[in-house]
């Protein structure tokens, strides 16, 4: 089992008070190594929440989280930061690119370590994903001159730049149209069986959920 969420427990306002609104309510989920999930649900259901506890960028009220057999939920502000860096990858709505840099450079930007230098093998990891991807030609131009399919290439690439086992995306295709929606979709896909990373991803689109090896719905902050 690469990730386990047991009893989860999330919501927003003042516990206790009518400002309270409770998200997810003793929510469990296992994810298997290499396994592709996807999680619908209407808008507002939690989706988002459950994505950002998943990526640590939030913690739960209660229940616990386990990534490889660990218990990562009483990681430290720095160690759940270390954790992130090493073990995830994030794609959103919006690719997030810095327009000021190229494609290259927004790709390799994660792997830059504080004052070092990309490393070869970075280097060359990137370039073969951007290869992959079908936006070599592209590599100096800025984000104003790709097209929106390409930017969210570019930031697939980026996310994968670290070597993740487990890749969060959240609503990935929602900002593309149907054919740029339909390439992301086979992208993901092959880049996860062909890399053998794990994938997490939320998504409105019936044609991505469909490809995923399992599909759940969150609704009154419970999967089924
Ligand atoms: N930071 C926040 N503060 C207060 N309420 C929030 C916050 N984030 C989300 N919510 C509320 O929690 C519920 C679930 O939101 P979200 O996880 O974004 O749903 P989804 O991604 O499924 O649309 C919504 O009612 C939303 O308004
Ligand atoms: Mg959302």
């Amino acid at each position: 089992m690469l990730l386990k969420l047991q009893n989860i427990t999330k919501g927003y306002g003042e516990p206790g008070t009518h400002s309270y609104r409770q998200v997810l309510d003793g929510l469990d989920l296992e994810v298997k190594r290499g396994e592709k999930i996807a999680v619908t649900g209407p808008s507002g259901s939690g989706k988002t929440t459950l994505l950002n506890l998943i990526g640590t960028l939030d913690r739960p009220e209660q229940g616990n989280i386990f990534f490889e057999g660990k218990d990562i939920t009483g990681y430290t502000k720095s160690g759940l930061a270390n954790f992130r860096n090493k073990y995830l990858g994030f794609i959103f709505q919006l690719h997030y690119l810095l327009p000021q840099l190229t494609l290259m450079e927004n790709v390799l930007l994660p792997a830059l370590p504080a004052g070092g230098k990309i490393s070869v093998e970075q280097k060359e990891w990137a370039e073969y994903l951007v290869r992959k991807v079908g936006i070599w030609e592209q590599r100096e131009q800025k984000p104003s001159q790709l097209s929106g399919g390409e930017c969210q290439r570019t930031a697939v690439v980026r996310a994968l730049i670290n070597k993740p086992k487990l890749l969060l995306a959240d609503e990935p295709t929602g900002a593309l149209d149907e054919e740029n929606a339909q390439a992301l979709t086979e992208l993901l896909v092959n880049l996860s069986r062909e890399e053998g990373v794990t994938l997490i991803t939320v998504t409105h689109a019936l044609s991505l959920a469909e490809r995923m090896d399992k599909r759940y719905v969150l609704k009154n902050g419970l999967l089924a």
